[in-house]
């Protein structure tokens, strides 16, 4: 392959923007699903074992292999199978819902696969489509540790939480953790259809040539799409943008959440943040009440977006360009939409 110059040129933005100052390399695709499916494929390859391990709550597509890997049945998987072999699925830690803790991980994973037949563990460091999990602290990081013991190799899914939307340039890099491979999309692209793999040289250079590729990945009006997108969010300072947008998302939905018991958690980081919905219990999910929430705020003119995989949470995603008034006139229709359901 004859790569062009603006292909070299996100490729290089991704070997610099992603965690870790070693040695990189980067090849480019069309979509999140896409990327995952390679760096799956990459870290077969380089390490010749064959398991991967994803976790419940875990979102990666929805190709047959990303569809695998997913943890959530209803409604991506029903009826699609039979699935791709050598799929383990792990316990994601939920600090809410008390489960999914390291050493339960481990054992599990070191009793029922073994961690020598593990070619990587993939994981996204906040679960968005599950629900903006967000793992207890040093769970990722004892995670990296783990996989680097063992051999394994540690595939961070950054598709939906990079490129700025957590309020750093990557949410692992908020628990300091450098994963071996780490796959993006979505926001890279900032609207037109492009992903990356991004990896330890050594381990993106195992692959014979010819093994990778595809004809659209990383073609030329996607590639000035993200090259655009980047210089726009270091421009546009969009880093301290999506942790200013948190922190007002919080701040309120923390004291909205004090006077209604059906809200059972309120989480986040930077522009991405999840409100669960409880029942009378304060811990069985409520579906109902989040469905009457989602379809009042849609009458009332707010996209907001349901998740979880019990269906109970409310994931918000605003741009990381929304101006203050817009923020705090959508956030109203949200705590209205609440307190009337
Ligand atoms: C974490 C994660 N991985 C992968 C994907 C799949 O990306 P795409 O829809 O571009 O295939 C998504 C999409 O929501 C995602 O959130």
């Amino acid at each position: 392959m004859t790569p062009y110059a603006s292909y070299v040129e996100v490729c290089e933005r991704l070997n610099e923007l992603t965690p870790g100052s070693h040695e990189k390399r980067s090849f480019l695709v069309n979509s999140g699903a896409e990327a995952v499916e390679n760096a799956v494929k990459v870290a077969r390859y380089a390490t010749g074992r064959p398991g991967i391990v994803a976790f419940d709550h875990g979102f990666h597509g929805r190709t047959l292999l990303a569809l695998t890997l997913t943890g959530k049945v209803h409604p991506y998987k029903q009826g699609f199978g039979p699935f791709v072999p050598e799929i383990h699925r792990a316990p994601y830690s939920d600090p809410f819902r008390e489960t999914g803790r390291l050493g339960d991980t481990i054992t599990m994973l070191e009793t029922t696969v073994g961690a020598e037949s593990i070619a990587a563990v993939l994981v996204e460091p906040i679960a968005g489509e599950g629900g903006v999990v967000v793992p207890e602290p040093g769970w990722l990081a004892g995670l990296a540790d783990w996989c680097r013991e063992q051999g394994i190799l540690l595939i961070a899914d950054e598709v939906q939480t990079g490129f700025g939307r957590t309020g750093a340039w990557f949410a692992c890099e908020h628990e300091g953790v450098v994963p071996d491979l780490i796959t993006t999309a979505k926001s890279l692209g900032g609207g037109l259809p492009i992903g990356g793999i991004t990896g330890r040289a050594e381990i993106m250079n195992a692959v014979h040539s010819g093994g990778l590729g595809g004809t659209f990945g990383g073609n030329p009006v996607a590639c000035a799409a993200a090259l655009a997108a980047i210089r726009t969010i270091e421009s546009k300072g969009l880093l301290a943008r999506a942790r200013a947008i948190g922190e007002t998302m919080l701040r309120r939905l923390r004291r909205l959440s004090a006077g209604a018991p059906a809200i059972g958690n309120v989480r986040g980081r930077g522009a991405m943040v999840g409100i669960e919905f409880v029942g009378g219990d304060g811990i069985a999910p409520d579906r109902e009440t989040t469905g009457r929430v989602l379809r009042r705020c849609h009458q009332d003119g707010l996209m907001v977006l349901g998740a979880g995989t019990y269906g109970n949470v409310i994931r918000l995603l605003p741009p990381l360009v929304i101006s203050d008034g817009l923020l705090d006139e959508g956030l109203g229709i949200l705590e209205r939409a609440v307190t009337a359901s």
